[in-house]
C-alpha cells in the first residue's frame, strides 16, 4: 500500500447518479412500461423518484457545498427524442441548464448518454436488439452533443452495457423481459458494441469531448482448483473484454465496482453472487451490504488494475463505487478503503483521474425499488427533502484537502 495519501492536482472527487433513477416521471421510457406491466418483477414503481428533474439546482449546489468538484449524471433519451426523429429543444435546454449549474459551482460535469433505458418507441421496435439501434443511438448522440457538448467535461456513451443483453434477453429481469433468448442477447451485445463505436465517434466529431464507456468490473477471483464457468457474472466478464478492447481507442475508461465474487472448486462462493435474483431478501450484516454483496471495498483496486492491463495508457475514471447500507459509518469506512486502493494504483503509475461515489442520493435501485440506500444524502420519500449524511461531509473534506488522512478504518 502506498505511503502517500495525497491525490494528484486536478483529481476529480464527486458523486454519480443516473437520469431515470432520480428524475422521476420518465413515462416515455421502456422502464416505466416495465414497472407497470402485470408481470413486472419490480418491487415498486419509480414514480417521482427524487424529483431531481426539478430539484437539480439545489442538488448541484449541495454537492459543491460538500466540497466535491465533479458530478456525473445522465441525460434521458426518452425526453430528448420523445418520438422517433423528433428532438425536443426544451428538454435539451433543460439539460443545458443543469450543465450551467455545474459550471456556476465549479463542478466538472460528466454526462452519461445511456444508462439502461431507451425510449418506449424504440423499445416497441425491439430496443437494443433492433438492427436500427446503433444508427439511432449515433443520431441521438450527435444531436445531444451538438446541443450540450461545449459544457461537458467527459462523455460516457453507455453505462455498464455488458449486462444489458443477459438481463433483458436471458434472465428476464430488465426490459424487454425475455428469457433464454440467446439470439436476442447476442444481437443486443453486438449492437451495443457497434453503437459505442458510432456514438463515441459522433460525440467526438461534434464536440471533441473525451469520450468512453463505463463498465461494471466486479473483482472476480478464482481460487485454486476453481473452474471458470458460465454464470451470468462470468459471461458478463467476457463481454467486458470486448468492450475493453474497444476502449483502447477511447480517451478514458470508466471503472465501476461494488464487491468481489469468489469462485472455488465447488463453484461460486460469495454471498449475493446470484445478483440476478431480485427476489432475494435485502438484509445487511457486518460482512454484507443491503444488496447482499460481500463488504469488500478492496475490489476497486482489482477493477482499476484490470482496466489498466486491458487498456494500457488509457486514463481511468472511477465513475461509480459505493455501498448500500443503513450504517453511514460503514459507508465512510468503505469509501476510505476504496480510496486507499485508488492511491495504491496511482502509486503504481496508473493514471486514475477520478473517484465518484455512487450515489449522491438514495434513489430508485431498479427492480429493487427504494429499499437499498446508497446515498451520501437521504431523500424523504414524501417531501423529497434532502438529508445529507455525515459521509457526505467526510468525502467533501477529503476533496477539499486533496488527501486522505488517518489510517484505513474498519467497520
Ligand atoms: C448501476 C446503477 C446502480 C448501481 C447500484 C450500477 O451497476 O450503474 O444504476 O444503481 O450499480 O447497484
Amino acid at each position: 500500500m502506498s505511503d502517500t495519501l495525497r491525490f494528484p492536482d486536478g483529481f476529480l472527487f464527486g458523486a454519480s447518479i443516473s437520469a431515470y433513477q432520480t428524475e422521476g416521471g420518465n413515462t416515455n421510457s421502456d422502464w416505466w412500461w416495465w414497472e407497470h406491466i402485470e408481470s413486472t418483477p419490480c418491487r415498486e414503481p419509480s414514480g417521482d423518484a427524487c424529483d431531481f428533474y426539478h430539484r437539480y439546482r439545489d442538488d448541484i449546489a449541495m454537492l459543491a457545498g460538500f466540497g466535491l468538484n465533479c458530478f456525473r449524471f445522465g441525460i434521458e433519451w426518452a425526453r430528448i427524442e420523445p418520438a422517433e426523429g423528433e428532438f425536443s429543444r426544451a428538454q435539451l435546454a433543460h439539460y443545458r441548464r443543469m450543465l450551467d449549474a455545474c459550471h456556476e459551482h465549479g463542478v466538472a460535469p460528466i454526462v452519461t448518454f445511456h444508462h439502461f433505458t431507451v425510449p418506449k418507441w424504440l423499445h416497441d421496435q425491439g430496443g437494443i436488439a433492433s438492427e436500427r439501434f446503433p444508427a439511432l443511438f449515433e443520431r441521438y448522440c450527435d444531436r445531444a452533443a451538438q446541443a450540450l457538448g461545449d459544457r461537458i467535461a467527459y462523455a460516457c456513451t453507455f453505462n455498464e452495457p455488458q449486462g444489458l443483453g443477459s438481463s433483458g434477453w436471458l434472465l428476464g429481469i430488465n426490459p424487454p423481459g425475455h428469457t433464454d433468448d440467446r439470439e436476442g442477447a447476442q444481437r443486443a451485445v453486438d449492437n451495443l458494441l457497434e453503437a459505442h463505436r458510432l456514438g463515441a465517434a459522433a460525440i467526438r466529431a461534434r464536440a471533441g469531448i473525451p469520450t468512453g464507456v463505463t463498465l461494471a468490473l466486479p473483482d472476480i477471483q478464482y481460487e485454486d482448483g476453481a473452474q471458470p464457468g458460465t454464470s451470468s457474472l462470468e459471461l458478463e466478464s467476457r463481454i467486458n473484454d470486448w468492450f475493453l478492447e474497444l476502449a483502447r481507442r477511447d480517451e478514458f475508461i470508466g471503472v465501476q465496482t461494488y464487491t468481489r465474487f469468489r469462485y472455488g472448486p465447488e463453484g461460486p462462493r460469495s454471498p449475493g453472487n446470484d445478483w440476478s435474483d431480485i427476489t432475494r431478501e435485502l438484509t445487511e450484516t457486518d460482512q454484507t451490504t443491503q444488496m447482499g454483496y460481500e463488504y469488500y471495498p478492496q475490489a476497486l483496486g482489482g477493477a482499476i488494475r484490470r482496466a489498466h492491463r486491458a487498456c494500457p495508457g488509457v486514463p481511468v475514471l472511477v465513475t461509480e463505487n459505493g455501498i448500500a447500507t443503513a450504517n453511514d459509518e460503514k459507508r465512510t469506512a468503505y469509501i476510505h478503503t476504496a480510496m486507499r486502493e485508488v492511491l495504491a494504483c496511482l502509486a503504481e503509475g496508473i493514471d486514475v483521474r477520478s473517484y465518484l461515489y455512487w450515489s449522491l442520493l438514495d434513489n430508485y435501485e431498479w427492480a429493487f425499488g427504494y429499499a437499498p440506500t446508497f446515498g451520501l444524502v437521504a431523500v424523504d420519500r414524501q417531501t423529497f427533502a434532502r438529508h445529507p449524511r455525515p459521509s457526505a461531509a467526510w468525502l467533501g473534506a477529503v476533496a477539499r484537502a486533496g488527501a486522505l488522512s488517518g489510517a484505513a478504518q474498519s467497520v
